[in-house]
């Protein structure tokens, strides 16, 4: 099921990504007190990296997502992409839910190629460019096919085809497959590695499934319950291993189990999701 890929990837050090000092604080209502959703949040993500974000429910991962995509201001801290202040959305910066919100009256190809068509790109490099991501995200026969008569899992697919195609600087994606049956989810998982692998994008994975980030991940930052903080990260090489051939990790089940406990460990309170069979 998975492609071939070189067994390593190129980290260049630079850095994309950095936040210093976040906190995020959602403002109180008359009968409701304010929630401070993230604290002290203090994150370099270099180029080429993939990111994941592990935390338990509620502890601030959409929030901190959200901040990143710039469709949240930080209540104090800064979030800066190559340098530059996260002001607002931009396509350089490509998100993904986990229900994809795709236009119900046009097809795949359409929806596709939505935002090219909104930034004024020429018709035939919109037609070259989406028919290279339907491919890559193999929907190749459903150009024509509206939303209502895709599954879960290709709905998804469309998701990222249309994100893609915009060719962001950084995939942002939250929880993008909890939505899906478990045998979808791994294709799904697959593919994202593929697309990590062959379009050399930086990924920022959020997830509340330590064995996701583990075989898709490169670092794996772990967040505390709420106020999300970072209480520590892990480097992680077994996506680089299922790529080169190595699906069912055999040459280093001891040692993604050592790693998995010590993640587990981390996270209170237990959770029926992190045990470890
Ligand atoms: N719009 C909002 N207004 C008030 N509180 C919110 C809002 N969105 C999220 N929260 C609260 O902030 C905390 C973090 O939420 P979220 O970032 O969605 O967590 P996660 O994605 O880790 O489950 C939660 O306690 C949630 O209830
Ligand atoms: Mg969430």
């Amino acid at each position: 099921m998975e492609t071939a890929a070189p067994a390593q990837k190129k980290d260049t050090e630079n850095t994309l990504l950095s936040l210093r000092q976040v906190n995020y604080q959602y403002p109180g209502t008359r009968d409701k007190d304010g929630v401070t959703a993230l604290q002290s949040i203090t994150l370099d993500v270099s180029e080429r990296e993939f990111i994941g974000i592990l935390g338990p429910s509620g502890c601030g991962k959409s929030t901190l997502l959200r901040i990143i995509a710039g469709f949240l201001h930080p209540t104090s801290g800064e979030v800066r992409m190559d340098g530059e202040v996260i002001k607002g959305p931009d396509w350089h910066r490509g998100v993904i839910f986990q229900s994809p919100t795709l236009y119900a009256w046009l097809n795949v190809k359409d929806n596709i190629a939505f935002g090219l068509k909104m930034r004024k790109i020429p018709v035939g490099e919109r037609y070259t460019l989406t028919k290279k991501y339907i491919d890559l995200v193999g929907l190749t026969g459903f150009e024509s096919n509206r939303p209502y008569e895709l599954s879960g899992g290709m709905k998804q697919r469309v998701a990222l085809a249309r994100t893609l195609v915009n060719h962001p600087r950084i995939l942002l994606m939250d929880e993008p497959f909890g939505a899906l049956d478990a045998f979808t989810r791994q294709n799904m998982q697959s593919l994202v590695r593929k697309i990590w692998h062959q379009t050399e994008n930086t990924v920022f994975l959020i997830t509340h499934d330590v064995d996701e980030a583990l075989r898709l991940a490169t670092r794996i930052v772990v967040l505390s319950d709420r106020p999300g903080r970072i209480l520590d990260e892990f480097h992680a090489d077994f996506t680089n291993r299922i790529s080169a051939g190595d699906p069912e990790l055999d040459g280093c089940r001891s040692e993604y189990r050592k790693l998995k406990k010590d993640i587990l460990k981390l996270i209170h309170p237990p959770n029926e999701n992190y045990s470890l069979e």
